[in-house]
């Protein structure tokens, strides 16, 4: 029997889940690849263990910015080692469903596609991230009421408004929590003078980063080097620094979302306003995002359960639809 397979390759983390073992797969989108003979080495985790440890003929690629494939080739090799993982077999010729943006372009949905299908897939499914995700919750998205949901992820967040199974209001933009940490970087560069590691900035926005200023008074040392002449330096980071720096991608993201309820016919505002707006994605715990979504838009604002894994569960959900839907076709078959 072909293994069915959901797959939610996200800019930062991917995950795949099977029917009928759940997720599998939870980790870093990081491919080492051998450049002499093409072949994938690591992937998750292990790949990102190698950064800045490889020999020559061996390179880490993240094939993903912003949400979109930046390389067509690299996510085909990820996406076949990843079934490799999954114990899917090339010859089994699985069939994928797969999460998409709701604004990637018709290019970037056929490379992605493509990508499934060069490794091996049979057909791939894209189904728009936000459907993904009220699945996910377990929402009612196939009856005619709005269900509101905002999908918060590394490098794409999409606000979007879902009834009678499609969205029927939406708004999105090409960043997310990355920009966040770039914005760190940035003003520790200029305000300090300093480079940080991604993984310490990360820690960074953690610990002080704050949607309402909250963190006012903390601080964190961390070890930097300086810009002009590269010395190790431990500096004392103050969480106004990283709230001032965060402050305009999480005031962009609150417009975004304003913008798609706004957008909403009246009978579909008066079901948001009852039943609320869930946030998805991991970057949706930003610590007092939900409560500042909420003051600027005045409807209630909840995280989901598990944020992170909330698509990747909904696509799973499509998946054995599917398969109960393929049963039933065979059925009629016989
Ligand atoms: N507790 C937390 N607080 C704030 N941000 C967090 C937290 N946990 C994770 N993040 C951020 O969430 C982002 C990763 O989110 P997620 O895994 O949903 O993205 P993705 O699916 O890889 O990206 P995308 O769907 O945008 O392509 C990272 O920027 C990470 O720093
Ligand atoms: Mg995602």
């Amino acid at each position: 029997m072909a293994l069915d397979v959901a797959l939610d390759i996200g800019t930062s983390n991917t995950r795949l889940a099977t029917t009928d073992r759940g997720i599998v797969f939870d980790e870093p989108t990081m491919v080492a690849i051998d450049t002499n003979s093409g072949r994938v080495i690591e992937l998750g985790h292990g790949a990102l263990d190698m950064v800045a440890r490889t020999p020559r003929h061996v390179v880490v690629f993240r094939p993903l910015a912003q949400g979109a494939t930046v390389d067509f080739d690299v996510t085909s090799r990820l996406i076949a080692g990843l079934f490799d993982r999954a114990g899917v077999s090339k010859m089994s010729r699985a069939r994928v469903v797969m999460s998409v943006p709701s604004l990637a372009t018709s290019i970037e949905r056929r490379a992605l596609r493509q990508a499934a299908i060069q490794a091996g897939a049979r057909e791939a499914t894209l189904i728009e991230a936000p459907i993904a995700a009220a699945i996910g919750m377990g929402l009612p998205v196939q009856d005619p009421i709005g269900s509101a949901v905002t999908v918060l992820g590394a490098g794409a967040s999409e606000a979007a408004i879902i009834s009678l199974g499609g969205i029927v209001t939406g708004s999105a933009r090409r960043l997310g929590g990355n920009d966040l940490d770039a914005a760190i970087a940035t003003s520790l560069r200029i305000q300090l003078g300093v480079v940080v590691a991604p993984a310490v900035i990360e820690s960074l926005k953690f610990a002080l980063a704050s949607a309402l200023g909250r963190t006012k008074g903390r601080s964190e040392v961390v070890l930097a080097r300086t810009v002009d002449r590269g010395d190790l330096v431990e500096i004392d980071v103050d969480a106004d620094l990283v709230n001032a720096a965060v402050l305009e991608v999480v005031t962009t993201t609150v417009r975004m979302i304003q913008e798609c309820l706004g957008d909403a016919p009246p009978d579909l505002s008066q079901d948001v306003s009852a039943r609320g707006l869930t946030l998805a994605g991991a970057h949706a715990q930003l610590s007092d995002f939900a409560e500042l979504i909420a003051t600027h838009t005045g409807v209630a604002v909840s995280v989901a359960e598990e944020p992170n894994t909330v698509v990747i569960r909904g696509l799973r959900l499509c998946l054995e639809e599917m398969s109960s839907l393929h049963s039933l076709y065979r059925d009629a078959d016989r």
